[in-house]
This record gives C-alpha cells, sequence and structure tokens, in this order.
C-alpha cells in the first residue's frame, strides 16, 4: 500500500490475510493426507482459531474500519456486515474446536472435520476477500481518482 494513507491507517489487514490463507491451506493439506495424529490437527485448529481472533481484534481496534466509513460513508453497511461477522466467525471456529475435542480421530472424526473446516475456510476466505475489496475500493480507487 502507499504511504498515503499512512498517519492514521497504521493496520493494513492484507498481509495477515496472505498469512491466514497460507495455514488455512497447510491445515487443509494436514486434513486431506491424514499426515498428522488427529488431535495434533485439532490443536493446530485451535491454534489458528487463535490467530484469527488476534487478527480480528486488530482490525477492531485498529483506525481502519472508521476511517473507511469517514473516507466514504457509503460503505458503512458494509463495514458493519464485516464486523458482525467477525462474533459469526469466532462463534463458529469455537464450536468446531470444541466439537471436535472429544472425538477419537475415526474415519467418521477426520471426515466431519474435514467438511467442517472447509465450510469454515469457505466463509472466512469470502470475509477476507469482501475487505481487501473494501480496502481496495475506498483508499486506492476513491483516494487515488480525486484530482
Ligand atoms: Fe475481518
Ligand atoms: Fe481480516
Amino acid at each position: 500500500m502507499s504511504d498515503m494513507n499512512s498517519e492514521r491507517n497504521s493496520f493494513v489487514p492484507l498481509e495477515e490475510h496472505t498469512k491466514l490463507r497460507r495455514l488455512l491451506s497447510d491445515l487443509k493439506d494436514k486434513l486431506a493426507q491424514q499426515s498428522a495424529a488427529f488431535r495434533e490437527v485439532v490443536d493446530t485448529i485451535q491454534q489458528l482459531g487463535d490467530q484469527i481472533d488476534v487478527h480480528f481484534h486488530a482490525e477492531e481496534a485498529s483506525d481502519c474500519f472508521p476511517e473507511l466509513v469517514n473516507t466514504a460513508p457509503r460503505v458503512s453497511n458494509r463495514v458493519a456486515t464485516l464486523l458482525a461477522e467477525h462474533d459469526e466467525l469466532r462463534a463458529e471456529m469455537h464450536q468446531i474446536v470444541q466439537g471436535t475435542r472429544s472425538r477419537s480421530g475415526t474415519a467418521e472424526d477426520w471426515e466431519q472435520l474435514a467438511s467442517q473446516v472447509e465450510v469454515f475456510t469457505g466463509k472466512l476466505m469470502a470475509h477476507e476477500r469482501a475487505e481487501n475489496e473494501l480496502v481496495q475500493e475506498v483508499f486506492t480507487d476513491d483516494i487515488g481518482s480525486k484530482d
């Protein structure tokens, strides 16, 4: 990102989104190959959940969202939706981990976990993509296109 916004918008989520995408893709491989013990994979998911939580907190505490709304009030509904999605995604991740803790790692357990993670990943990636697009649209296109 250019440093045009760096004064107030010190937190730009784009890099973290790339990092999260990589972690999720590693997890998907582990689930597909069943290359680690079931409990290890559950621990990995727990850690990933913690990182996602930290990421959401950083976004919520940053100037990024208020700055988007200040710059382009028309996007306020989209920002509110993104913030509400944080709570939904947190709850879903928590549910996956809690529901998996008591499982022993049967073929069904693996299958169920893989499909839950796939659904969750789809939602999380859609969320992060929407944020990327919003940041791009407001900070690059809106500001960048001003004469
Ligand atoms: Fe977010
Ligand atoms: Fe994000």
